[in-house]
């Protein structure tokens, strides 16, 4: 092979003739691999976030094996590992606890191997931000691929997507309009194949932010897991990764400044999650590439909505795909964009995206005339949140945007549920509900409970939206007047920490205000007075409460922040 070859890392396990050569080599020919295999042709890692544990991701064994066929036929030598995976409908306290835990687990298992390139297979929400930042932590050739969105959920002639869906109905459950045998029936209906959510919430939106981002090949993100075009792109994937290699094409070529802004348009533009926010920030810091909460608001509050997806729209994952996919959207935006971005195909955006077609104009509408007009993330500040909270007023309901209402306060997510059904809670329509010690270090892990459910008596009214405020997330599948990632959090001692029942609060998005009218003096009495709560004694949860930084930084934690790179480290034996 080449002379480059020698300078590969693996070859500092496989390509030594001595007796640590023989065991790095030895034990790996246990599986059958022929002595030719290790003879400095790229290695690549294909990093398998699967798991039955995670529904979504539960078909990932496949897409793994069609990823290895790629990388042999393009003369790569693929070794499948797995990492830990996240799944947001059984772990708990809440995935996004151990995102930074799963990106350590990456990056030193990248770091510690053979490894000359990296496959990353993404899903469920919080797999594809941990997988990003372990890899940008190491900077090795390294590609996406995700596991595709669930075909349309279909229920009694309808289309129900997968979280919206589940909201929608549990509140008409509540209002009385849905029988308990019809919302069971619905659970099988909604989750009929393989996938993520496909409606677009936070793995649509990490999967169409890591296209965005270059980090994967075009159409990545929208393709069904079902389709068995997914398998193609899985094999191309694989194929692709060799030549990365070959080529010394890092991930901080391709993770720019540029990208990352890239990357906030292409969120607003088809309506993604707020948990791109934190993830994207965390992504950033780990690249060294310089991003504030603030730039959110600058680069993407003024782009339109142009997707016509749940849950800020109408249709799916599956009509997205039809539609054209992301390559669509993304040359309906093109002037937006840093066209002359690097791609891991090797190509700028702008080459991939130039001629992409668009076949529905009901679900990709157009730049001039959008979906939504001004869509993206809005970051508000004030005194109740002096480092910024976040709101996404393509879900949120227009005539509430500005509003001042009385504060009705729960101290935490089972206070809440204890207390929201009791049909003699001092509470309307035009109160502001108020959700504390939700936030990093307060849940612990920031959980999706901010999009709190209405009570009763409001629902029976007709009413399905009021203003909620938290420093807690909320599932990307969720939709209201939602006040989110409040920084800093309750039980750090945050401004929030300090409302109390009946205090006045204004939300005025148009002008970013979140303030809470009370006075300085009496602020600073109940801050005398504040108690901080009790917080994790051993574990993983120590170690996160005792270094996780706010919302507004990412959540990543303090000494995870800025890269590493993949220098092959000491011998083992
Ligand atoms: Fe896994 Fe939505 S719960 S992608
Ligand atoms: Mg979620």
């Amino acid at each position: 092979m080449t002379t480059k070859n020698e300078k590969r890392r693996s070859q500092a396990w496989f390509g030594k003739q001595d007796r640590d050569g023989f065991v790095h080599r030895g034990w790996t020919k246990k599986d059958g691999h022929p002595h030719d295999s290790f003879d400095g042709r790229p290695v690549i890692g294909i990093c398998n976030s699967g798991s039955e544990m995670v529904p979504c991701n539960s078909h990932f064994h496949e897409l793994a094996e069609f990823v290895r066929r790629g990388v042999l036929e393009a003369g790569g030598f693929p070794l499948v590992f797995p990492v830990m995976s996240l799944g947001e409908t059984q772990l708990r306290p809440t995935a996004m606890l151990f995102r930074n835990l799963a990106s350590m687990d990456v990056e030193e298992s990248i770091r510690g191997n053979p490894i000359d390139g990296v496959v990353l297979i993404m899903g469920c929400d919080k797999s594809t931000p941990a997988l990003m930042m372990g890899a940008a932590s190491c900077n090795l050739p390294t590609i996406g691929l995700s596991g595709g969105p669930m075909l349309n959920g279909k229920f009694r002639g309808k289309d129900i997507g997968s979280g919206t869906g589940v909201w929608m109905m549990s509140e008409m459950v509540r209002a009385g309009q849905m029988t308990q045998e019809e919302f069971t029936e619905a659970e099988s209906c909604m989750n009929r194949s393989r996938g993520t959510c496909m409606t677009m919430g936070t793995a649509s939106t990490m999967a169409c932010v890591v296209e965005a981002l270059g980090m994967s090949l075009p159409e990545n993100a929208a393709i069904p897991a079902s389709d068995t075009r997914r398998n193609r792109i899985a094999q191309m994937t694989g194929r692709r990764i060799v030549e990365m290699v070959r080529e010394d094409l890092r991930m901080e070529k391709i993770l720019t400044r540029e990208a990352f802004e890239n990357a906030i348009r292409v969120n607003a533009a088809v309506g993604g999650s707020t948990n791109a926010v934190i993830h994207l920030l965390a992504i950033a810091g780990r690249m060294g590439v310089e991003l504030t909460l603030e730039d959110w608001d600058r680069i993407g509050s003024e782009m339109p909505c142009l997707l016509n997806l749940q849950p800020s729209g109408k249709y799916l994952m599956e009509d997205f795909y039809y539609a054209g996919g992301l390559p669509a959207v993304m040359r309906e935006i093109a002037p937006t964009l840093h066209l002359n971005a690097l791609t891991v195909n090797g190509k700028t955006i702008g080459d991939n995206i130039k001629d992409a077609p668009c076949y529905d104009r009901e679900v990709i509408k157009t730049y001039d005339v959008p979906f939504k007009d001004r869509a993206g993330i809005a970051v508000l500040k004030g005194n109740l949140a002096p480092n910024g909270a976040v709101i996404k007023p393509s879900a949120a309901s227009p005539s509430l945007l500005q509003h001042r209402g009385r504060a009705v306060v729960f101290e935490s997510i089972e206070d809440f549920r204890t207390r929201i059904d009791d049909e003699s809670l001092d509470i309307d329509e035009t109160c502001v509900m108020v959700l504390k010690n939700c936030g990093p270090c307060g849940y612990p892990g920031m959980a999706e409970v901010g999009n709190m459910p209405l009570p009763p008596k409001v629902l029976r009214k007709g009413i399905t939206d009021m203003v909620r405020i938290s420093d807690a997330r909320m599932s990307g599948t969720a939709y209201g007047t939602v006040v989110l990632h409040t920084s800093p959090e309750a039980s750090v001692g945050g401004p929030l920490a300090l409302v109390r029942d009946g205090d006045m609060i204004e939300l005025d998005v148009p002008a970013r205000r979140l303030h809470l009218d009370v006075s300085d003096a009496e602020l600073e009495r109940r801050r005398a007075q504040w108690v901080r709560p009790p917080s994790p004694e051993r574990g993983y949860a120590k170690l996160y409460v005792d270094h996780v930084q706010q919302a507004h930084l990412g959540a990543d934690l303090d000494f995870l922040v800025g890269s590493s790179g993949a220098d092959v480290p000491r011998e083992s034996h």
